[in-house]
């Protein structure tokens, strides 16, 4: 080919930018040139990062930094506000690129099978997320008025949403949350939030910074039952065999040893164990819910005693995992809800490999994993995609100006890398009078004016 290799990433989180910034390099160590377009649902960048990591958690959403570098490469065109399946089809990537990688992410809650489920009051953890991180599809008021709340799920996305619950507002207000989500914190009336894990304390997902993290909450005490401390067979293997699970249930054992008496905080963040969740219950709404006390089965595994506990809440979050979207005309694995792909080349349902097309991320794997991780996987999809390189049909109209003259077309109003800077100024700016390093815009059509400078 005499023009450079054309390449369409769809979604601009960390995995769709990691393999951005692996293929750029790859190409660059053989002297070989690619050209890069990347399409973003949303008017700004980076994903979960953005979007999901805690806004009490500057030192993460400090990865942004990283990305930020990758994406001001020439090699690369972000293309934002642009959404596969409506403003552009795989036809139309397969007319205009040689090869496409998804690295859509997953955005949605996994469900949770437990009557009451469906009762108001009863929340998704990535709902809740994605209204405190400012998320501009989502509505911009959450209705905050339980006292006690449970968060079901020991991963640290449960301990994220306890943590922001359970936290006063005026705490956050250094970050970068925008004001409705101040305002709607200022006025949580919270007294307690109950986390429960349906394994044992050794059975956990939590990160051991995470965990301890809590405990320096301002005005919360952290608090937990020595009747859920129980550690099997399996849960000594897994002590033994994890300096992070130790690490994690020597934390959980430290905060058994505080007396009653020592805590004085005016909120309360319990963290139960062996609680599986049989019931939410309440007449038109949230009311209460039902656990059941399980037993570890000697393998690290838990099985039910019959014996159930009612408490009574007035809100429930589910915080028991993410699940990935379908794409029109991309073989789906509806079970695990990630794109059917083996090492990141997608394949249809008879296994058979569909050519230039490509998968990785969460949308690849499955919800589970750190942003690190998006970066191995991102290096496993780029290799195979290189590998196959002369076997692919090379794009029909690999001029790069035909895909924005097809956006324009079509009246998408898509965002550049230089709107992105324009909106990124713009949220500093707001953010520096108040010593803060930004504050977030959160509707839709003010990001992208402002990313349109219009
Ligand atoms: C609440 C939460 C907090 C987290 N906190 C941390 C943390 O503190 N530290 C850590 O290491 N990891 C954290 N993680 C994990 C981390 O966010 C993920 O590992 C990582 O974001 C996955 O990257 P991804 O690029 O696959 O998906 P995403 O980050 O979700 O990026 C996918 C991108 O694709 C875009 N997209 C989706 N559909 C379309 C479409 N149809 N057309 C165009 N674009 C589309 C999305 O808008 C998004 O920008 C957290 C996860 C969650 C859920
Ligand atoms: N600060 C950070 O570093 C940070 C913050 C947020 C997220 N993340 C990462 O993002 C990824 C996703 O996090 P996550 O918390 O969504 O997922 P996760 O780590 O997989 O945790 C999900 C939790 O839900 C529980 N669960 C699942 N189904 C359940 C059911 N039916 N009933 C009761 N409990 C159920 C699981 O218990 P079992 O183990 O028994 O299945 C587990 O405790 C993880 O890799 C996480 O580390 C990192």
């Amino acid at each position: 080919m005499s023009r450079p290799l054309r390449v369409a990433i769809v979604g601009a989180g960390p995995a769709g930018t990691y393999a951005a910034d692996i293929l750029v390099r790859a190409q660059e160590a053989e002297g070989k040139s690619v050209s890069i377009d990347l399409f973003e649902r949303l008017p700004a960048p980076f994903g979960l990062v953005r979007y999901g990591v805690a806004p009490d958690h500057p030192r993460i959403k400090g990865i942004i930094t990283a990305l930020h570098k990758v994406l001001e490469r020439d090699e690369i065109r972000l293309l934002g506000n642009v959404n596969f399946g409506t403003d552009i089809t795989l036809a139309d990537l397969r007319r205009h690129y040689d090869a496409v990688i998804f690295s859509t992410g997953c955005v949605l809650d996994a469900d949770l099978d437990v009557p009451g489920i469906d009762l108001p009051g009863s929340y998704g953890a990535a709902d809740f997320v994605a209204w405190f991180d400012g998320h501009p599809d989502y509505p911009r008021t959450w209705p905050l008025e339980a006292e006690k709340v449970a968060v079901l799920g020991a991963g640290n996305v449960a301990l994220d949403v306890a943590r922001i619950l359970a936290k006063h507002a005026d705490d956050l207000l250094p970050t970068e949350i925008p004001d409705n989500v101040y305002q709607g914190l200022k006025a949580n009336p919270v007294r307690e939030v109950h986390v429960f894990g349906r394994r044992g304390p050794a059975q956990v997902k939590f990160s051991p910074l995470e965990l301890r993290e809590l405990g320096h909450v301002p005005d919360v005490d952290v608090v937990v039952h020595p009747e859920d401390f129980e550690f099997d067979e399996g849960s000594e293997a897994a002590i033994n065999s994890s300096n992070q699970t130790k690490q994690v249930v020597q934390t959980l054992m430290n905060w058994t040893t505080i007396e009653p008496e020592e805590q004085t905080a005016s909120r309360q963040l319990h963290l139960h164990f062996l609680q599986r969740p049989v019931e939410i219950f309440g007449d038109g709404k949230v009311e209460g819910i039902r656990m059941e006390r399980m037993e570890l089965d000697g393998t690290g595994n838990v099985k039910g005693t019959g014996e159930f506990i009612d408490y009574p809440v007035q809100a429930v979050y589910r915080a028991v995992g993410y699940f990935g979207s379908p794409l029109d005309g991309i073989p789906f694995d509806a079970a695990k809800g990630v794109i059917r792909n083996v090492e990141g080349r997608v394949v249809d349902e008879s296994g058979a490999v569909v050519p230039g097309v490509y998968a990785t991320g969460w949308i690849k794997r499955g919800p589970v994993g750190l942003i690190g991780h998006t970066k191995s996987d991102a290096s496993e999809t780029v290799t195979h995609l290189r590998s196959d390189l002369d076997a692919l049909t090379p794009a029909a109209d690999g001029d790069p100006e035909s895909i924005l003259r097809l956006l324009e077309e079509r009246n998408v109003p898509y965002t550049t890398w230089d709107g992105w800077l324009a909106l990124d100024a713009h949220e500093r700016a707001l953010g520096e009078p108040h010593g803060r390093a930004r504050i977030k815009v959160v509707p839709r059509d003010e990001m992208t004016a402002i990313s349109r400078g219009a």
